[in-house]
């Protein structure tokens, strides 16, 4: 996967160099180009932002710095080697990610879909936010995603995009070093579909006179899985109602159902009809 970031900042990315993604980096299976902003400003400032129209504290950047920059990484698509994806020009486009604390939420979900793609192209936004017609200019050439990655404000989306980066990277293959932790993560599709995960362990079986769930000690798989279900239940539940209240009805057994209605947790009226 082709990855590029364009920031002000390209500095905030050294993590990318550490871990799972240096590692997926050193091997090839991403491969991340950092882009400076402001050499695509041309004064003698090399200026990026100017006072937003309307009033108002704070200042916007600037769409000709962001036109000329997204189009010059676009056009480097020749030595992508990509031709999966066809732009409107005819070659190969990446999908634009745009972090804003106003975009749709970042999910497992969406992380999971943008690890499908061959490139992603991530614009940071400092100060208030990018000019607006950037997005709508690209909305007709490329896809474009504005992203939020939870209900607070950043400082800058640097962040946000090593936050989307991190967990669009751990799903590609290979990168993992076990490829079921992905499956059994938190959020994961399927099972674990709006549960989050439950706790875990190792040894030593008792620390500080904490002891270790007998369960997990007794080598039955069947209950090994059934009490991690349950756990992941209660976490759930405990932690995040409003995932628990979105449950799949058909992802449910009865075990499920019996648990939920000894926690107090009533599953929607349409939902226990089923
Ligand atoms: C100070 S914020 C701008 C906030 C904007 N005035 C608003 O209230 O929506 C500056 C930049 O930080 C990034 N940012 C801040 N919070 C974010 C979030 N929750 N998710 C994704 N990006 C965020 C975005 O790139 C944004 O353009």
């Amino acid at each position: 996967m082709r990855l590029d970031i364009i920031s002000i900042f390209p500095e905030y990315f050294a993590p990318l160099d550490v871990s799972l993604i240096g590692k997926a980096r050193e091997r090839g299976t991403l491969d991340v180009r950092l882009h400076q902003l402001r050499d695509w400003a041309h004064d003698v400032h090399r200026t990026v932002d100017d006072t937003p129209y309307g009033g108002g504290p704070g200042m916007v950047m600037k769409p000709e710095v962001w036109g000329e920059a997204i189009d010059t990484v676009i056009d480097t698509a020749i030595d992508t080697g990509i031709d999966t994806v066809v732009g409107s020009a005819g070659g190969p486009a990446p999908r634009l990610v745009v972090p804003t604390p106003s975009g749709r939420p970042f999910t497992q979900e969406l992380a999971q879909e943008l690890a499908g793609e061959p490139w992603l192209l991530f614009a940071c936004g400092r100060y208030e936010g990018i000019d607006s017609r950037v997005m709508q200019e690209y909305s007709g050439r490329l896809r474009v995603d504005e992203v939020s990655i939870g209900d607070y404000v950043l400082a800058g989306g640097e962040v946000a995009v090593l936050v989307m980066v991190e967990a669009v990277g751990r799903l590609l293959p290979g990168v993992l070093g076990n490829a079921q932790s992905a499956v059994d993560d938190s959020f994961a599709p399927g099972s674990m579909r709006n549960l989050v995960e439950g706790p875990v362990f190792t040894k030593p079986p008792v620390w500080r006179g904490h002891e270790v769930p007998a369960v997990l000690l007794s080598g039955h798989h069947g209950n090994v899985a059934r009490w991690r279900r349950d756990e992941a239940i209660r976490r759930t539940v405990r932690n995040r109602p409003e995932l628990a209240a979105e449950l799949d009805p058909a992802t449910l057994d009865k075990h499920d159902r019996k648990l939920l209605e000894e926690l107090s947790f009533r599953l929607q009226p349409e939902d226990v009809a089923n």
